[in-house]
């Protein structure tokens, strides 16, 4: 906006003084239309990013700190940082109970100094453990564990926009599973906890789960999914979900289509550790996850994991949107042109949509109807059950399945069997609805999801 002369300025009054009174209103309302439309086009990434409500931030180590050429692109480029690995456990906690800070506590004073936010990385992950961590199990890992995050989760209080509470902590592959590590030993419920002791001590940060081959609909991110899904149920308190997006050379089809469905469980999406594979097709996949993240309210922003090609993890693949001399990319004006045409402006408050599939209660008994998304070869359904006018204590509904589907996992109630006809009783916490109340439960499969209305017997 600098090149729009001001009404105060000698540049706006030597112009109105050459026009006379009429050149004068129309040198005001050319200037006024110049800053309106230049007010929406950011000429940073941060700043563009804000324009549409959102950030645009880098992972950074400590020691480019004192590197003028990375800072300088820093400062200018980005309102956001993640520490690369300064928040890690190794690096917080290389001895049990002995903390060490100064790194990170480095990387939040620059971010501080410069207005950026901060994205704690990671409070939890099967790697980069301290040597001490890695020989202990059971209880006493448990309780290191807890103890590790109420430390570094208070330490950094108040200072942090979002903790990466878990990394990593689900398996590659089709099993939708949890990754198999020392943390997961402990109990399934490690990861639950982590986030109610991380909102005991930090309750101003948002939480998220953060991982990686997660960027389209798959077996892997089907399975966050449905632990996000369950979280949210049960009352669990998480409030996002990062997308790393360690790219290649092609981009997930329904790349937005799956941030949308975790939006659509109440929880913001972030891209977290962007960076993709240099190529003929690296600037448009670049422009592609950015328009994404736009479309898709709860999308809050943007990391690249690095600043220029030779900060990266993965260098060989010159996958950021500086080269190593620092200067832009075609990928870095992909970027900044996608974020200045793209998507949205601010995005609407963090709210869940109301349901809108439901149709009103009425009579007594419950109703019930499905959502599926479904991918070759496999589908997730949420199934959404609503108590007519009359309060009801325990409900089933019943489903069938077209033949040759298999259910493989169910949450938030109680299956008979799984293929044919299922009937799904409510669980514990879940069977009484109050008149005119819902609930919802969910599976997923292999095979053809169900469709149709299907039926609901209370009690
Ligand atoms: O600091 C030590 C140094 O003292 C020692 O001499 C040297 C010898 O190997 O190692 C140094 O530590 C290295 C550390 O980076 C700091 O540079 C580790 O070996 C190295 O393994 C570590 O790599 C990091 C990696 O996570 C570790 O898992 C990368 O920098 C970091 O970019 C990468 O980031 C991860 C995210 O946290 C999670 N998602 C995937 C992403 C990329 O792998």
């Amino acid at each position: 906006m600098d090149h729009v002369p001001h009404r105060g300025t000698p540049r706006f009054r030597s112009r109105a003084r050459l026009l006379g009174p009429a050149g004068a209103a129309i040198a005001v309302a050319v200037a006024t239309l110049a800053a309106a439309t230049t007010a929406n086009a950011g000429t940073t990434l941060g700043s563009a990013a804000a324009e549409k409500g959102r950030y645009f931030g880098a992972a950074v180590p400590a020691f480019k700190l004192s590197d003028s050429q990375f800072t300088g692109i820093l400062d200018r480029e980005f309102n956001a940082i993640t520490p690369e690995n300064e928040m890690k456990w190794d690096a917080t906690e290389p001895s049990q109970n002995q903390f060490r800070y100064t790194s990170g506590d480095q990387i939040v004073s620059h971010a501080q100094a410069h207005g950026m936010k901060v994205r704690g990385h990671t409070l939890l992950w099967h790697a980069q453990q301290p040597a001490w961590v890695q020989n202990l199990s059971g209880s006493t890992l448990r309780s290191a564990m807890m103890n590790h995050v109420t430390q570094v989760a208070t330490h950094y209080k108040g200072q942090i926009y979002a903790w990466d509470v878990v990394n990593e902590a689900f398996a590659d592959g089709g099993s939708g599973a949890r990754r198999d590590s020392n943390l997961q030993r402990t109990g399934n419920d490690w990861i639950e906890a982590a986030f109610r002791t991380a909102r005991a001590a930090d309750p101003a940060a948002k939480l998220c789960y953060n991982d990686y081959n997660t960027d389209g609909i798959n077996a892997k991110s089907t399975g966050v999914y449905n632990m996000v899904r369950d979280f949210k149920t049960r009352g669990v308190p998480i409030d996002c979900v990062g997308f790393q997006s360690h790219l290649g050379t092609t981009l997930p089809s329904d790349y937005q289509t799956n941030l949308q469905r975790f939006a659509d469980l109440g929880v913001d999406v972030q891209i977290t550790e962007l960076d993709i594979t240099q190529g003929s097709n690296q600037a448009n996949m670049y422009a592609a996850v950015t328009k994404a993240c736009l479309a898709v309210t709860r999308c809050t922003g943007i990391t690249t994991w690095g600043v220029r090609d030779n900060d990266s993890w993965r260098s060989g693949d010159n996958p950021l949107l500086f080269d190593s001399n620092g200067n832009k990319k075609p990928a870095y004006t992909a970027v900044l042109n996608a974020l200045n045409t793209g998507g949205t402006t601010t995005p609407p408050p963090s709210t869940t949509p109301p349901p809108t599939t439901t149709p009103p209660p009425s009579g007594s008994g419950c109703t019930a109807n499905l959502t599926v998304q479904s991918w070759p070869g496999g589908f997730v359904t949420n199934v959404h059950v609503t108590a007519g006018s009359t309060a009801v204590n325990g409900w089933t509904v019943r489903i069938t399945l077209p033949a040759g589907t298999v259910i493989t996992g169910t949450w938030s109630a109680q299956p008979s069997g799984t293929n044919g006809t299922v009937d799904f009783r409510n669980v514990d916490y879940n069977g009484q609805i109050g008149a005119g109340g819902s609930t919802d439960f969910g599976f997923q499969g292999t095979g053809v999801g169900p469709s149709g209305t299907p039926s609901c017997t209370a009690g």
